[in-house]
């Protein structure tokens, strides 16, 4: 006996960790594409996203005949109604991309409306999953035009590389609505995870969403304008971060100081956020500072990377050959999108330098990088090989393993720029290399006793 009857339009990473968990907490689930050749790979278990535990997940689904995929959206209705039940819950995962003024491009929901608008049942909760400017529910419902149906937001909170963790050991459930029993009967699809409910109107769900992404970003903005401070004050970040991480108002998670934070979701959440209350006539100074902060923190690595290889704080890099270890946009994904390792990738290009990369999760072949800013290499070594600076970009912990003695005699001078503050200097220092950090002292870095 099934829990309830979901479909799950989009099988991106949301929609198909969405479908995946749903499945294995007992309820029935049908997820649609319209891309045919991604529900045949689907279908022959190839699951296309990194994402730790989710191959496994929907094999299991598919296994206990909880999971399966169809092409279309009407073809997941027809379906379930095959099988002998009605679609009780449908789940929009499809891509809304920022349009013009901080309004979703719906095209997407409204090519998935026009299609099922006919064929759902009355009665049916239709749940906004993708991150939506505030007032999309509203939207999506006139789009519908069903009195019988209702639209309700419910956000995810995945982070990429641990989305199928986040989604089984949420910190909050969080429904929108303006029908309580709609909201509730889409929280109680939730209900075996026992995680903290927020029920509310459709609108604020929506903006917690943003509200969310948008405190995270500036979290990490005054961390790294902390860590600046620290640099000119001779104070060390990873203590001072320790030391506030305690206060619980505060916690220890989202303080690591790094070459700026990117990502699919932060850049393009902030600036949402930011157009929305530009057009509400709301001059939101701290979200301007923090993006504007984040921007910078490419420049000032630049800077920290010049001044180990030049020992001057301006000038060219012509002729430096810098090794990048790191292109994604943080460890354990294969995702570029504004990736702060090429934000430094391009102004170091800039300023002249000769640039190669190695990243665990870029192959050297299918890069999809402009090879006239950077070379993708196989291995860190090869990447190395005669370097004047190599820069650590992206938090790989294989890159804490890799043989220090035998890159020092690779390279062509001995410095390491960390910007994630990932390895530990002491086994680099005694390889023979400088190692500079983010916000660190030696005396820190080095857990000298006092
Ligand atoms: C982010 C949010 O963390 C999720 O809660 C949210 O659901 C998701 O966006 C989304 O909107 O879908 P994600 O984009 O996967 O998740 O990435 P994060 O783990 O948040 O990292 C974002 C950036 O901050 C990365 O560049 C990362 O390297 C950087 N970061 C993170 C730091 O520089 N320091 C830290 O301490 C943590």
């Amino acid at each position: 006996m099934f829990a309830r009857r979901i479909a799950v339009v989009g099988t991106g990473y949301v929609g198909l960790t969405t479908g995946a968990c749903l499945a294995s907490l007992g309820h029935r689930v049908i997820c649609a594409d319209v891309d045919e050749k991604k529900i045949e790979r689907l279908r022959s278990g190839e699951i296309g996203i990194r994402e730790d535990g989710l191959a496994e997940l929907v094999s299991e689904g598919v296994a206990a005949g909880r999971l399966s995929f169809v092409v279309g959206a009407a073809a997941a209705l027809d379906e379930l109604e095959r099988e002998g039940g009605r679609v009780e819950v449908m789940f929009l995962c499809v891509p809304t991309p920022m349009g013009v003024g901080g309004i979703a491009d719906l095209a997407a929901v409204e090519a998935v409306i026009e299609e099922v608008r006919d064929a759902l049942p009355a009665g049916v909760v239709v749940v906004n999953k993708s991150t939506v400017p505030v007032g999309t529910a509203v939207r999506t419902a006139e789009l519908l035009e069903r009195d019988d149906v209702v639209v309700v937001s419910n956000p995810e909170f995945l982070r990429e590389g641990s989305a199928v963790h986040d989604f089984l050991n949420p910190d909050r459930i969080v429904v929108g609505s303006s029908s309580q029993d709609a909201a509730e009967r889409v929280a109680a699809l939730y209900a075996r995870l026992g995680a903290p409910m927020v029920l509310t109107d459709a609108a604020s769900s929506e903006m917690i969403k943003y509200a969310a992404n948008c405190f995270l970003a500036m979290k990490l903005s005054y961390v790294n304008a902390i860590a600046e401070l620290c640099e000119r004050l001779d104070a060390d970040v990873v203590d001072v971060t320790e030391g506030i991480g305690y206060d619980k108002r505060i916690g220890q998670a989202f303080l690591s100081p790094g070459p700026g934070w990117g990502g699919s979701c932060l850049p393009k959440d902030t600036h949402a956020l930011l157009q929305v209350a530009d057009s509400a006539d709301f001059e939101f100074r701290l979200l301007r500072a923090t993006i504007d902060t984040n921007t910078r923190q490419y420049q000032r690595m630049v800077d920290k990377i010049r001044s180990a290889v030049t020992g001057k704080r301006t000038g060219s890099l012509t002729r430096e050959r810098i090794a990048l270890l790191g292109l994604t946009f943080k460890a354990g994904t294969d995702d570029l999108r504004d990736s702060p390792a090429l934000g430094v990738a391009a102004l170091l290009k800039q300023a002249g330098a000769d640039l190669v990369a190695y990243d665990p999760g870029v192959s050297a072949d299918a890069s999809t990088i402009e090879p006239t800013l950077l070379t993708v290499a196989d291995d860190a070594y090869v990447a190395a090989k005669d370097a004047d600076a190599i820069v650590i970009l992206t938090e790989w912990p294989e890159f804490r393993a890799l043989e220090w003695t035998r890159l020092r005699e690779l390279v062509g001078r001995p410095i390491v720029v960390d910007t994630r503050n990932l390895l530990d200097p002491a086994v680099v220092q005694r390889a023979g290399f400088t190692w500079v950090g983010v916000g660190r002292t030696m005396r820190g870095a080095l857990h000298a006793s006092f």
